[in-house]
């Protein structure tokens, strides 16, 4: 396990640009599956988890070239295999992707159940119960899922909660269906409308991607080959605005797209942070010397507060002037990294799905954990302003969603270390993936 070590006192100075979004490519990435021909997509950000699933691509058959920047250039014609049961395709969330994408093409897919950060229990009985409203027959077996369909046709489906992944799953099986789906309840996620956009450049026909209610026409002739660019990563954007306001900071962020960033900015702006707001810029600036106010997060599906800025947010109450509260709407179990912030002499109570955080601590570095990606850069956002030393450990599960983050860190002009661990490994990701 790697560990970041940095001393506290620090202050995020300068100009950084954004990755393109995990939550966008990895759905994108498995679209080309449901796709047969050639596709560049751009602003694929080159991080564990987009890694993996171009491994697991690669391992149903497609020819996959990465070229600079972040452009992969995906030959998908020469998949020719639907299951998809390596131990890479437990190791992440997104791969579940692969399920919508590969019945869609094939009327057959065996996926090992998906892994992914452990906050809870994360089903896809939605996604499940949809491909069975499109006409398929799914066992699930051990940990293997498998699904498979004569024909999928259209159906009306209603979500009873919403969700991002089972809406995009729904979209993918439905794009070659026979007629017209209609999903209910959509999750209206910046990234759900990029793979939405993805699709319809590539010849489909998804509308409504946006809104609760998205229509996929289904179609089977579609383009064989397109270029797409993936969207910014607008939680990566809101990681290093939160430690640009935690530690007193001024910095400008570049590619990120503000309108997918407003709930963040209105939270921080009643805590008192400053922004200027450009096309695709956006400067956070604090006064020298200022105090941010307390208030309340509440976490809620787009357009309200993300769930994956919870942790960061947590961290900045503990600076506060006052108490703020922050209430877990999305998932049942995401305040673990509490213990570890508890140990840094933050002075939080939680309670069910909330949490009280009574601001104004002095933070003490210690060794702490990186329970999961977000949790992980709240607790290096904790050390940034703690006294003393903080040793992050297992920083491998950070760099699974933010692409080059001690560089941006440095650019930024902080100070941090990178301490590879050189012991004989276990399979880290076997232990600590699996949710
Ligand atoms: C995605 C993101 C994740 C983010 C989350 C919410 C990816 C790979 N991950 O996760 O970073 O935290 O959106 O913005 O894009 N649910 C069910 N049954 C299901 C599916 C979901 O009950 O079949 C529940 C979950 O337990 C959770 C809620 O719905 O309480 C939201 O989950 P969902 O939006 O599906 O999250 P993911 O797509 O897994």
């Amino acid at each position: 396990m790697n560990s970041y070590i940095l001393e506290g006192g620090q202050c995020l100075r300068g100009e950084v640009p954004i990755s393109g979004s995990k939550n966008a490519a990895l759905p994108v990435l498995a679209a080309t599956a449901l796709l047969e021909g050639q596709y560049r997509i751009k602003n694929v950000p080159l991080i564990e988890d987009t890694l993996t699933l171009i491994d697991i691509l690669k391992l149903l058959g497609a020819g996959v070239e990465i070229l600079p920047a972040g452009t992969v250039v995906i030959d998908s014609s020469s998949i020719n295999n639907c299951t998809a049961i390596s131990e890479q395709v437990g190791k992440l969330r997104g791969s579940y992707y692969l399920l919508g994408a590969l019945l869609g093409r094939f009327g057959e897919v065996n996926l090992r159940m998906p892994g992914g950060c452990n906050f809870g229990s994360r089903p896809i009985d939605l996604h499940l119960k949809g491909f069975r409203q499109l006409g398929a027959e799914v066992v699930e077996a051990e940990d293997i899922v498998s699904c498979r369909t004569t024909g999928l046709k259209s159906n009306s489906i209603f979500f009873d909660i919403v969700s991002v992944g089972a809406t995009i799953n729904m979209i993918l099986a439905a794009v070659k269906a026979e007629g017209t789906t209609t999903i209910y309840n959509a999750a209206r996620e910046p990234h759900v409308v990029d793979v939405a956009n993805f699709l319809n450049a590539m010849g489909a026909s998804v509308q409504g991607a946006g809104t609760d209610i998205i229509k996929v026409h289904g179609r089977d002739k579609l383009n064989l080959r397109g270029t797409y660019a993936i969207i910014p990563d607008q939680i990566e954007a809101g990681t290093y605005i939160a430690m640009a306001a935690l530690t007193g900071g001024n910095i400008k962020l570049h590619n990120v797209i503000p309108s997918h960033l407003e709930a963040l900015i209105a939270k921080l702006s009643e805590m008192g942070v400053s922004f200027a707001i450009g096309e695709e810029r956006i400067s956070v600036s604090m006064k020298p010397g200022q105090v941010l106010r307390s208030t309340n997060f509440v976490t809620a599906p787009y357009p309200g507060f993300p769930t994956d800025m919870q942790p960061q947010i947590m961290v900045l109450l503990t600076q506060a002037d006052g108490v703020g509260k922050v209430t877990e709407n999305v998932w049942n179990n995401r305040f673990q990294y509490v213990d570890d912030l508890r140990k840094m002499a933050a002075r939080i109570v939680t309670q069910g799905r909330s949490a009280l955080v009574t601001g104004g601590s002095k933070l003490a570095g210690t060794e702490v954990q990186a329970h999961d990606l977000r949790a992980g850069a709240a607790m290096v956002m904790a050390g940034l302003v703690a006294e003393g030393q903080t040793e992050i450990q297992q920083v491998e599960l950070i760099e699974r969603g933010y692409e080059n983050f001690v560089n941006k860190l440095r650019d930024l002009g902080v100070q941090i270390t990178r301490q590879v661990d050189t012991s004989p490994k276990e399979d880290f990701f076997k232990i600590n993936y699996v949710s």
